[in-house]
């Protein structure tokens, strides 16, 4: 097992840079997600640690070894793609067998790695049958049992549940959790799903464009956006952005921004995050489960405003109820518990936590 290193990596086809620069690192045994919308350079970074691409500048390492022109078999990699073609001619076991075969693994060793894998992967009882006779998530099951037989240096996961129904998906995310926390392997894995990269990741880089926008730990990314396109991408539904000013009265700032009916909101600041602000505009974003029904136990809690907006959609999904409210001419979706939902056309009391808010400055989109 190794670490990786990645060094302002770019990648050029033709004139077209779709890798602009990418550092990333990860740890022995870490198990980092790369994430982003479709097309914005994810595979391409993955092919290119993995060897299929070459590089057009910059270093690639795993472990001290600098591996930009090694081979792709002599960089002890394995990888899972989303369509992951298995022999269909071969039973399940000779599908794991045959890349050891390859490699001259003498019958005795390919036994014992296949008996190791297939326990863990749970895939024993499907060893003597052929793919065509296997579900979706048991030829994953394989596909993957056919990467851990070679016992990689790094494991580099692309998109592999993509093609999964929704069910299935899931399970196979806590799959895959627990086999990483069983052998515990550098893991590169590549999703457009930030559910997917929060759940098993232990840190993320979001992807936008050919750049790594933000590269830190879950919480960091979900609660810290680096941006408002990281904020915007994490989390579903999606944080609200808000067009408002700050202003400071008897020196408590204030973020402001207009309301329907012909009011405006003024809600508290905290954090000293006014004063690092290079202008009065600014974007406020409130995450959909930061907002909540005024009640005796928030509305003079600390850190939370109040305010009220019209409800005009009401969409309960058993667990949560979601909500689109009028902010001025704004909507703004809100995610509430059943007991506190909102009803279709009230003027509802609303709670913000003020402290879980960001601002962003509207010039560079940056948090601020
Ligand atoms: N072999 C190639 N030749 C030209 N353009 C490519 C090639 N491979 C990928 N691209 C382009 O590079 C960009 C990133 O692609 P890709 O890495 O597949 O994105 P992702 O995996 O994030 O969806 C896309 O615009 C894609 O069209
Ligand atoms: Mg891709």
């Amino acid at each position: 097992m190794a670490s990786l290193t990645i060094r302002n990596l770019r990648k050029s086809f033709g004139v077209v840079e779709v890798l602009k620069g990418v550092d990333l690192e990860a740890n022995t045994g870490e198990f980092i997600a790369l994430v982003g919308p479709s097309g914005c350079g994810k595979s391409t970074l993955l092919a290119m640690i993995a060897g299929l691409e070459t590089v057009t500048s910059g270093e690639i390492y795993i472990g001290d070894r600098l591996v930009n022109s090694v081979q792709p078999k002599d960089r002890d990699i394995a990888m899972v793609f989303q369509s992951y073609a298995l022999y269909p001619t071969m039973t399940v076991k000779e599908n794991m067998a045959f890349g050891m075969e390859s490699r001259g693994v003498p019958k005795a060793e390919q036994e014992k790695t296949i008996a190791r894998v297939a326990a863990l992967l749970q895939i024993e009882p499907f060893l003597k049958r052929k793919p065509g006779q296997l579900s979706g998530g048991q030829r994953q099951r394989v596909a993957m049992g056919r990467a851990l037989v070679r016992d990689p240096a790094l494991f580099l996961f692309d998109e592999p549940l993509s093609n999964l129904d929704a069910k299935l998906r899931v399970d196979m995310r806590t799959e895959i959790k627990k086999l990483h926390q069983r052998i515990g392997k550098t893991t590169i894995y590549v999703t457009h799903d930030q559910v997917e990269a929060m759940t098993l990741a232990s840190r993320i880089a979001v992807m936008h464009q050919g750049e790594v926008q933000q590269f830190a730990d879950p919480d960091t990314v979900y609660n810290r956006p680096a941006n408002i396109f990281v904020a915007g991408f994490m989390g579903s539904p999606s944080m609200n952005f808000i067009d408002a000013e700050i202003t400071s009265s008897g020196g408590a700032p204030a973020v402001n921004f207009p309301l329907s009916g012909g009011g405006v909101a003024s809600l508290p600041l905290h954090n000293g995050v006014a004063d690092r602000a290079q202008s009065k505009k600014v974007i406020l974003g409130i995450r959909p489960e930061h907002l909540s029904r005024q009640s005796a136990s928030n509305s003079g809690k600390q850190g939370f405003a109040t305010m009220s907006a019209p409800v005009e959609v009401v969409e309960p999904t058993g667990a949560e109820t979601m909500a689109v409210l009028k902010f001025g001419d704004r909507e703004v979706v809100g995610r509430f518990s059943p007991d506190e939902a909102p009803r279709t056309g009230e003027d509802m009391p609303l709670a913000v936590d003020m402290t879980r808010a960001c601002l962003f400055d509207p010039a560079t989109t940056r948090l601020i």
